[in-house]
């Protein structure tokens, strides 16, 4: 049985958010529906997230120290990590001695931060097919990872790293000098260790999103989304839509591998397993243990989008993965670099037919960064796509 008390009184069911942004803030609207009292954690002021939950914590959370003092001093019911870079050993410390719940697990959390830990269980714990790959620590162990196997054309990742930063492709050998570099500036934290990854020449790739929720009986049951479709540039989302219309055999492979990965992490909550598609074939690339930015779509796509998935699953509430209507998400990206921007034809982009707008209020904008998004509805998920983007379109960031 679920309880939820009663937010800022003893009663209160708390949760704690390890990241705050956009995917961030829609958990916590999500959560706060239910009554829950959250508390929205990042590394800057005002974040998405800590603009509306009841407590904002600014820290370092890749700091061990940082995390364990504040987890102490806040005695959350669940902590929920929604991004990577986070001290996920000292997760695991303080769950062992019963401290605190982390979604979906301690252990989830920590084998998902970096691209190592996940790519070894998906291929080699639990054979699933991947790209081949080779982790390297030097520009000599990337030139040998190639030539003993991984081949031309390949893809170079830090393993530390997120939204396509410090990744390339390398065509030839002509190549691999400048794609090392590039993702020794690209990675997250200290000196470089990068995967090497064959191309997969694929015909599509989906985020299969996974719901692991407790039954009426109390055991954990796992549901599926539909597919969603999406295109990456430069390993950043730029459009989303669902359905994605699949094989019957491509789908069943893609919820056999996706339903073998979240097995294994185990917990609830709801997971982004990212695959690639070629005919019947499917590829594991990467797993989030947590909401993903293609699912964006999902809030207007389905009667509980992504966000409520995962606040229901956590919390040990029923889901329901059901689609209300094909649709179409496009990013909104800042387009200037600056602090407190505007943004114009808000309106015009809301005339578009079916759509609607989100803007996430993230105080400083980059050229690449996603400011908002752009959600259409419609019967044809073609018709969708063209008209997210050319609502995203409409919106005019620019200097306040
Ligand atoms: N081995 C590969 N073969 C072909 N394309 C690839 C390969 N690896 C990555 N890509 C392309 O690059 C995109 C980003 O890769 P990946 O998901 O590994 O990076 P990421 O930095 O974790 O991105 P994000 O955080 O946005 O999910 C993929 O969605 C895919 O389009
Ligand atoms: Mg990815």
């Amino acid at each position: 049985m679920t309880t939820i008390g009663t937010p800022l009184s003893p009663s209160a069911t708390k949760v704690m958010l390890l990241g705050s942004g956009e995917l961030g803030k829609e958990v916590l609207i999500a959560l706060q529906r239910l009554g829950v009292e959250t508390m929205a954690v990042d590394r800057y002021d005002h974040a998405p997230g800590q603009q509306l939950a009841h407590h904002a914590r600014t820290i370092t959370m890749s700091d061990p120290v940082q995390l364990k003092a504040l987890i102490e001093a806040e005695r959350p019911h669940l902590v929920v990590p929604e991004i990577e870079a986070i001290a996920t050993p000292m997760l695991e410390e303080l769950e062992a001695a019963g401290v605190v719940r982390v979604i979906p697990t301690a252990r989830a959390a920590r084998l998902t931060m970096d691209r190592e830990g996940i790519r070894r269980l998906a291929a080699e714990t639990l054979g699933l097919p991947t790209s081949p790959y080779k982790f390297c620590d030097s520009l000599a162990e990337l030139q040998a990872a190639i030539g003993g196997g991984v081949g031309y054309p390949c893809v170079v990742k830090p393993v530390m790293s997120s939204s396509g930063k410090g990744q390339s492709k390398i065509d030839g050998p002509a190549d691999v000098q400048k794609a090392w570099d590039y993702a020794m500036a690209g990675g997250r934290v200290g000196p470089g260790r990068v995967i090497v990854e064959g191309f997969i020449d694929f015909d599509y790739e989906i985020t299969q999103l996974t719901v692991r929720a407790l039954g009426a009986g109390g055991a954990v049951e796992t549901h599926f989304c539909e597919p969603i479709g999406h295109v990456q540039v430069s390993g950043d989302y730029v459009e989303s839509w669902q359905p994605h219309r699949m094989t019957p055999a491509a789908l069943a492979e893609s919820r056999r591998v996706a339903k073998a990965v979240t097995d294994n992490l185990g917990g609830q909550g709801l997971f982004g397993v990212e695959l690639f598609v070629k005919g019947d074939q499917v590829w594991f690339s990467e797993v989030s243990p947590r909401p993903h930015d293609t699912g964006m779509v999902t809030m207007i796509t389905q009667w509980q989008n992504e966000f409520e998935l995962h606040a229901r699953a956590i919390l040990g509430l029923p889901v329901d993965t059901t689609l209300k209507s094909p649709g179409a998400s496009a990013v909104i990206y800042g387009g200037l670099d600056a602090q407190g921007i505007a943004f114009d034809g808000v309106d015009e982009a809301m005339r578009v037919p079916n759509s609607d707008i989100r803007l996430f209020g993230k105080p400083e904008s980059f050229v690449k960064r996603r400011m908002g998004v752009a959600l259409v509805h419609d019967a044809d998920v073609e018709v969708a796509r063209t008209q997210a983007k050319r609502a995203a379109g409409l919106v005019k960031p620019r200097v306040a």
